[in-house]
């Protein structure tokens, strides 16, 4: 099969009197210029060519189509655009089929969708995940998925934007048929539809759907949107091509698409997007290998210990945990198994992986057994007595070379490995609660950590499918920095006029799933008072200080587990408590503040700004290594609203956000 280029990404060779296509724009096979210009040659080149029965396009690669070049959003168009090339596609003369080799995704979904037959290897995903990025699909995706699988899967595959593999896509009748020899059956398929008329996709009916269902379908998209615009836009597509002509319907989706795109909401996404991707990258570990894991210990049961096992399992490590007493071990293990079955359960694991992670699980009272790990976490009580009392033991049981992390949140690590003989092995490995669930996690880049342990944290971090972030040493590392100067000036508003409920109702209306004072009540008032507490002989005597927190844990209101804290939860609801608002009084009184009001865009403002200032701090004091690692640990650690692009991104741009 002789090649033909048809331009700098795409190439064609002729196979059983096919045209096999391939477009090769690593790393993902994004639609960018050049894509288009070959695709539409490449459809010229099959057409002039008598011999030529049909199309088969696919991926270079890993990927079918990872979807529009999102680098080339906010630039001028160039021609062709990809609803033109889609529509040639579409009308064209001889069948032309897709093989989806990989992921096919957005634009890449809307091709295939265009194709008069889709057949995918065991490895295809198809998703529309526009939502994502703050658009709906913009070449035909909202109307040619309800004509192939119905309106209710649409609204839900484009309405949350998730992605589907090629088993489910099999069963949505988004794809003919799945192969291991992918394109063997593709051209089987081209020559079977030369002899009949062509499916085309925008000429077929939408499927009569339920009303009901498409209306549960639409609320459930809707309870997530959290104020974004994008998932309503898109429903509104998808339940418009039921009533309205494929073109019409296009030049909607077209003109929503590009208006979308335009949209703050976009270019927060499209931050995050890309924020994400380089999280986790540092320029000194280039060429330095990670060191091999495959068990790891984690000391300590808890809470926090079971949600990093279960991580660890459902990443396929073995994981030995290790606990003080028999007892704890056998709970400890209840724990984990626990966790597991409420995954089997919620459809989110399958029964026989969570019986292979129990074949992989050992906890014991014995911590000898740590000698086989090549990992070992420690999360056990946050005390730096306990914590350097433990690493010391460590030191004498597991092997030289296996690497030692805390998972501190308050402590200094440096101080623990210090402890060790070997502080170089050490590092941080921060997760967030439920740590089986939470993305995040901070790994901390100690003063002696070597760099081949901070690339295996790093590696076994994102081999747990989470998203490191990497951060040096400072109490609290990035998130609870931000987040103490966040607390520090909600209360400082509380004792200049603002009502918790209001500071609470400017945030959720900013898209922060719970404000800040139903948060603490959330998980409680009383650790960071014992922190207050300890901090108190060192704190600056000239520095501000809101005593208004202290008085209510001096009152025993911790939060919602003791029925009151911020808020009062006698009726099993969350209510503003009079007391409260008497106790803020008196707090002003005593400092002679006059109480002033907030409008809720000043709140924000202030909020955003402070984040934003400490931030920069972490910058200038080299904690965080670029301002948009900050914005993922808000957004992924603390709520932080991903389409407001988190604190640092937001505080630059508030002003022209807020209508
Ligand atoms: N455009 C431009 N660059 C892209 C891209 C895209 N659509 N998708 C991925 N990339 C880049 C990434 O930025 C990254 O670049 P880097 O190496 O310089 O950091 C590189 O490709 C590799 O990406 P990942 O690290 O994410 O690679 P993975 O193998 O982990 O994942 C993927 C591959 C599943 C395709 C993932 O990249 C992804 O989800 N991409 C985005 C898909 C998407 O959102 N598509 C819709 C685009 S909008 C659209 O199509 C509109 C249409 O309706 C008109």
């Amino acid at each position: 099969m002789s090649a033909t280029r048809f331009s700098e990404s795409v190439t064609g060779g002729i196979r059983d009197g096919v045209l096999v296509v391939t477009i090769d724009n690593a790393p993902v096979n994004a639609i960018s210029a050049h894509v288009r210009q070959g695709l539409v040659k490449a459809l010229d080149h099959a057409a002039a060519l008598v011999m030529v029965v049909g199309v088969v396009i696919t991926g270079a690669g890993r990927a079918f189509v990872g979807g529009a070049d999102i680098k080339e959003f906010g630039k001028p168009p160039v021609e062709p655009t990809l609803p033109e090339v889609i529509e040639r596609i579409e009308s064209y003369s001889k069948p032309v089929v897709a093989t989806i080799n990989g992921a096919a995704l957005g634009g890449g979904c809307e091709i295939a969708l265009a194709c008069h037959g889709r057949i995918a290897s065991d490895k295809a995903t198809f998703g529309m995940p526009e939502v994502k990025l703050g658009i709906v699909p913009g070449a035909g995706g909202t109307q040619r998925l309800p004509r192939l699988i119905g309106t209710v899967a649409a609204i839900d595959l484009i309405g949350s934007g998730r992605t589907v593999k090629s088993g489910e896509a099999l069963s949505l009748s988004l794809v003919d048929g799945i192969s291991a020899d992918h394109l063997d059956a593709a051209l089987s398929l081209v020559h079977d539809l030369a002899s009949e008329p062509l499916r085309r996709t925008g000429m077929l009916e939408v499927p009569a759907a339920e009303s009901a269902a498409v209306d549960a379908a639409v609320k459930k998209v809707l309870s997530k949107a959290r104020g974004q615009a994008a998932p309503a836009e898109a429903v509104r597509l998808v339940k418009a091509a039921a009533n309205v002509d494929l073109k019409q319907g296009l030049a909607d989706e077209r003109a929503t698409f590009l208006r979308l795109r335009d949209s703050n909401e976009a270019a927060a996404l499209r931050h995050v997007f890309f924020a994400e991707r380089q999280a986790g990258k540092v320029d000194k570990l280039e060429g330095i290998a990670p060191r091999k894991i495959e068990t790891v210990g984690i000391v300590g049961t808890g809470l926090m210990g079971a949600g990093i096992a279960v991580a660890a399992l459902t990443a396929g490590y073995r994981v030995v945990g290790i606990e003080q007493t028999e007892d704890a071990a056998a709970k400890g293990r209840e724990r984990i198994a626990g966790i597991l079955d409420k995954a089997v359960q919620s459809g989110r694991l399958a029964a026989t992986a969570r019986d292979e992670c129990l074949a992989r699980l050992a906890v014991a009272a014995n911590i000898s057994k740590l000698a086989a790990a090549d990992l070992i976490i420690e999360a056990v009580f946050d005390d730096l007595a306990v914590k350097t009392e433990l690493f010391r033991r460590l030191d004498g049981i597991v092997r030289p070379d296996a690497i030692l992390a805390t998972n501190t949140s308050y402590l200094n690590p440096d101080e623990i490995a210090a402890a060790t003989a070997h502080p170089k092995r050490v590092v941080g490995l921060h997760f967030f609660s439920p740590a089986n669930i939470m993305r995040l996690v901070e790994v901390v880049d100690c003063k002696a950590t070597a760099p081949d342990v901070l690339a295996s944290a790093l590696a076994f971090a994102r081999k747990l499918g989470k998203l490191p972030v990497v951060c040096g040493v400072t109490e609290g590392f990035i998130g609870n920095r931000i987040f103490s100067a966040y607390r520090r000036e909600a209360e400082f508003m509380i004792e200049d006029g603002a009502a918790p409920e209001q500071v609470d109702a400017a945030l959720e209306g900013y898209g922060f799933p719970m404000g800040i004072f139903t948060v603490y009540d959330m998980a409680g008032l009383e650790i960071a008072w014992a922190r207050r507490k300890r901090q108190a002989a060192t704190r600056d005597p000239q520095a501000r200080y809101v005593e208004i927190a202290d008085q209510l844990c001096e009152a025993g209101r911790f939060g919602r587990k003791t029925g009151k804290g911020w808020y009062d939860y006698a009726s099993g609801e969350k209510a503003v408590d009079p007391e409260v608002t008497a106790l803020i009084a008196a707090a002003r009184k005593a400092k002679d503040i006059s109480p002033r009001s907030f409008t809720p865009n000043e709140i924000v403002d202030r909020l955003l700004r402070a984040m934003a200032d400490e931030g920069a701090a972490l910058l200038t004091e080299g904690i965080a290594a670029r301002s948009s690692d900050i914005d993922l640990v808000m957004i992924n650690g603390y709520g932080f609203p991903a389409h407001k692009g988190g604190p640092m991104f937001a505080a630059e741009t508030h002003k022209d956000m807020t209508p």
